[in-house]
């Protein structure tokens, strides 16, 4: 008898409806607003240093992502291959997050000290000269591009307006610390880093 009356009348109906989707809508919701206390970074886990940061900016901007993906999803045959999964903790100071959905060329996540700095120099100024049936592009650029001092700074800055622990020595001091650096200096740091907070091989 009331559902009858709800579906004959068109406004009771679509206020009717309007409420069922909101209740669906802040059950999805409501839980994500409390996840960044929910997700707290894991030990050693640190917002970027200046030079890493700069060569964070590098690896979004020149698309690394679309061939690369750092997330190690929870199976043997990945966690045998690249180390072990990757956590949210991990991921706390990356904005936006890296994970991908593509592997053209091998998850990134856990490459930090897999090779050499100089392994890396070589391998961005041209991939084939290290690993001769790579299709991974030449990024030759990058050894004569030197790195903005202030474009670091000022993307510290805005990070810390979000809630990251930059302190104000470290935002002084980001001009003089990636002063001289190229984009490929940047960008090895940066590499270097990944996923070195979780011991590769620990609890698998
Ligand atoms: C067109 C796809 C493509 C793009 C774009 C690309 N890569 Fe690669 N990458 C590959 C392939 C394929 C391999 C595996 C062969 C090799 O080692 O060169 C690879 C390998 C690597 C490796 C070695 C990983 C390992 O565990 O052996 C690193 C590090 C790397 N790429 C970094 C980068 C960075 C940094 C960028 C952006 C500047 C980038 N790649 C862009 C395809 C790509």
């Amino acid at each position: 008898m009331n559902h009858e009356v709800v579906e004959k009348n068109l406004a009771v109906l679509a206020v009717a409806i309007a409420i069922v989707i909101s209740i669906g809508g802040l059950v999805q919701i409501v839980p994500l607003m409390f996840s960044a206390k929910v997700t707290q970074p894991i030990e050693g886990v640190k917002p970027y240093p200046a030079l890493a940061l700069a060569g964070r900016d590098v690896y979004v901007r020149e698309g690394c992502y679309t061939c690369h993906t750092q997330m190690i999803r929870p199976f043997r045959a990945e966690t045998e291959r690249y180390g072990h999964y990757s956590v949210a903790g991990e991921s706390v100071y990356d904005r936006p997050f890296q994970w991908g959905s593509k592997r053209t060329g091998p998850d990134l996540a856990r490459v930090g000290g897999r090779y050499s700095d100089d392994w890396h120099r070589v391998h961005l100024l041209n991939p084939r000269d290290v690993v001769p049936e790579s299709n991974m592009p030449a990024f030759r650029w990058l050894e004569t591009t030197p790195v903005d001092g202030d474009t670091v700074q000022r993307h510290m800055r805005a990070l810390r307006r979000l809630g990251d622990p930059y302190t104000d020595a470290d935002i002084e001091g980001a001009p003089a610390a990636v002063a001289g650096k190229t984009e490929l200096d940047a960008l090895i740091v940066y590499l270097q880093g990944l996923g070195r907070a979780l011991p590769a091989g620990a609890a698998r």
